[in-house]
């Protein structure tokens, strides 16, 4: 009993935080041997498998709506659809044997919107209605007929189910209002595991997932491959030479180590082109090495790319015959990675609110990294507008924004200045500035945007090395290229086309 407490108060005081502490974990595996073999999904995720099904516990504290989402965007699932007896007692003796003992987990089931009839399913699909004997075994707090219930919990709406544990290991079934946050179970299909891959998780560069299989299939077969193994990858794109050389070396690491791998370029009337990005190669490696060709250039036309680390020191991408049987790399874009940016699109003009903070100079920069965004020269009405619905009406609520502007002090007098066309700052609602002594204006030389009662602009000089938000513009098709080249939405191009 005593053992029991002090579990409990752990997990009280981890229910805190969205994250369970280590120490509950260590308190129960020591104390109980686990029969199930659980495998670390993540930091707060662990699975286990039970028939053709792999069953996650999260432990994230979510609305029912948010889990439902979770399931599906992070772990490529759906909330577990429990409906048949042995798999709820599976998964209540797989629970007992987790830090979440105590815990009501959000499962695939919930009041027909509008309806009084429980379904299992999701909003978009309910496959199953759930028969009155089985509602009837639901545990929630009720009211003997002579107590009134207060009003509040009389109106309680209890349209999602949650499931836990009685006693030891008897399957509980608790409906509770959508809106708690509880951990909750995903379900997926178990062969997403991944079978015959050199590496037991996905590999990360930059902000993608490589996985490389050792089966060994043309290319045409690697192309259907990736994305059957998982709906969201693809064959690889290797977007530079640093990841090529990085996921080169995993290539000879791994187990089986392997001398190439088919990745996503495929000869397409004048060039080799990564398909599914539909992003076109050069015929020569540029400066800094990428594409990797052999010698520095391509040889041979209309074939398929294999990334190959084993022709030389460095690993290349080496064209061949589409019809060889070659291992497979596939990737994708890593969902978790936090998008730090939100788009925006007005009319003619594309904006990019950068959320991370940064130096006049890093955020020039940063919008000027793919060569044609740019900090923003206000020099129009309708810019100062948009900008303050975006700063103050949109997503996110932002104070400070840089501007392309300097104070040039090159100039006799210095003179503020637009850095691109270099024009003479003219129509600006400056903060009074008669208060500044030149000293002041020469080391406040960048052009900040600040937001005042909600949507009102003040624009003043200020040091550029303060870090802020900023803005970033692009014509409004630039912009939509780029977020399409970003998303790499999956095109499925017509069967001749790819494979011609
Ligand atoms: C709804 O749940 C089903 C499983 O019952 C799943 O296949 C489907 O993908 C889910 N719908 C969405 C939009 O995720
Ligand atoms: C109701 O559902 C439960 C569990 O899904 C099942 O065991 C039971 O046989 C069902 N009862 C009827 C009358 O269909
Ligand atoms: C793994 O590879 C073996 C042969 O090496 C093959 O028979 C099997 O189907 C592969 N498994 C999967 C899940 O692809
Ligand atoms: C690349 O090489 C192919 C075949 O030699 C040629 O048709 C194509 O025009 C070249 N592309 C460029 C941009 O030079
Ligand atoms: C690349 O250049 C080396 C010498 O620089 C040469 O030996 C080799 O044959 C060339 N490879 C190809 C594929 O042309
Ligand atoms: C690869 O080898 C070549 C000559 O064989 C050498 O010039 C080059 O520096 C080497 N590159 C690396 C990355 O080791
Ligand atoms: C306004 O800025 C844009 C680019 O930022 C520039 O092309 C244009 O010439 C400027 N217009 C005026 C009137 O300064
Ligand atoms: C932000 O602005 C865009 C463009 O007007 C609009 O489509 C989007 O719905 C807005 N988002 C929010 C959260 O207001
Ligand atoms: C701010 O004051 C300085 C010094 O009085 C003056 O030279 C400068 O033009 C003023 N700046 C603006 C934007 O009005």
């Amino acid at each position: 009993m005593l053992h029991l407490i002090f579990c409990f108060a752990l997990i009280l005081q981890s229910s805190t935080k969205a994250q369970i502490t280590e120490p509950a974990k260590t308190t129960i595996s020591a104390t109980r041997k686990r029969f199930f073999d659980f495998t670390e999904v993540e930091e707060n995720a662990e699975a286990f498998i039970i028939n053709d099904f792999e069953f996650i516990f999260v432990y994230q504290r979510l609305t029912a709506a948010k889990a439902y989402l979770e399931c599906i965007d992070r772990y490529y699932g759906h909330l577990a659809i429990l409906d048949d007896t042995y798999l709820q007692d599976e998964v209540a003796r797989a629970l007992s044997e987790t830090r979440l003992l105590f815990d009501t987990l959000w499962i695939g089931a919930r009041m027909k919107p509008g309806l009084d009839q429980w379904w299992w399913g999701n909003e978009s699909r309910f496959t199953e209605q759930l028969n009155q004997t089985f509602i009837d075994k639901f545990e929630y707090v009720t009211y003997p007929p002579d107590i009134d219930p207060p009003l509040g919990i009389k109106a309680a709406k209890r349209e999602c189910l949650g499931f836990g544990r009685r006693n030891h290991v008897t399957p509980q079934f608790r409906p509770l209002n959508c809106k708690v946050e509880r951990s909750y179970i995903c379900q997926r299909p178990k062969s997403f595991k991944e079978a015959n891959s050199t590496h037991k998780d996905w590999i990360k560069v930059h902000n993608r997932l490589y996985k490389i299989y050792y089966d060994q299939v043309d290319w045409t077969l690697a192309y259907l491959w990736c994305y059957r193994k998982d709906p969201q990858a693809d064959l690889a794109y290797i977007p530079d030479y640093e990841t090529s050389q990085i996921i080169g070396r995993h290539l000879l690491i791994g187990r089986p180590s392997l001398e190439n791998a088919w990745i996503g370029a495929k000869w397409k009337r004048d060039a080799y082109v990564f398909v599914d990005e539909r992003v076109a190669l050069s015929n020569t490696s540029d400066d800094s090495g990428y594409p990797p060709w052999r010698n520095g250039t391509i040889r041979k036309t209309n074939g398929c790319v294999l990334l190959d680390r084993h022709l030389s020191n460095i690993t290349l991408f080496v064209p061949t015959s589409c019809r060889r049987v070659r291992p497979i790399i596939c990737s994708k874009l890593d969902v978790r990675e936090k998008k730090d940016y939100w788009d925006i699109i007005i009319g003619e003009f594309g904006y990019r609110i950068y959320f991370s903070k940064k130096s006049w100079e890093n955020a020039k920069a940063k919008c000027e990294e793919d060569g044609k965004g740019r900090l923003i020269e206000a020099n129009k009405t309708e810019h100062i507008l948009n900008l303050l619905y975006i700063m103050g009406e949109n997503k996110t609520a932002v104070q400070h924004i840089w501007l392309a502007g300097r104070y040039d002090m090159l100039q006799d007098p210095p003179v503020w200045t637009w850095v691109y066309s270099k024009e003479k700052i003219v129509k600006l609602n400056w903060w009074q500035n008669t208060t500044y002594t030149e000293a002041v204006e020469r080391a406040n030389v960048c052009l900040n945007m600040d937001r005042e009662n909600h949507i009102e602009a003040t624009h003043y000089g200020t040091r550029c090395s303060f870090e802020q938000s900023f803005v970033c513009l692009w014509p409004a098709e630039q912009l939509k290229h780029k977020i399409r080249t970003e998303k790499e939405i999956r095109t499925t191009p017509a069967l001749d086309d790819t494979f011609r």
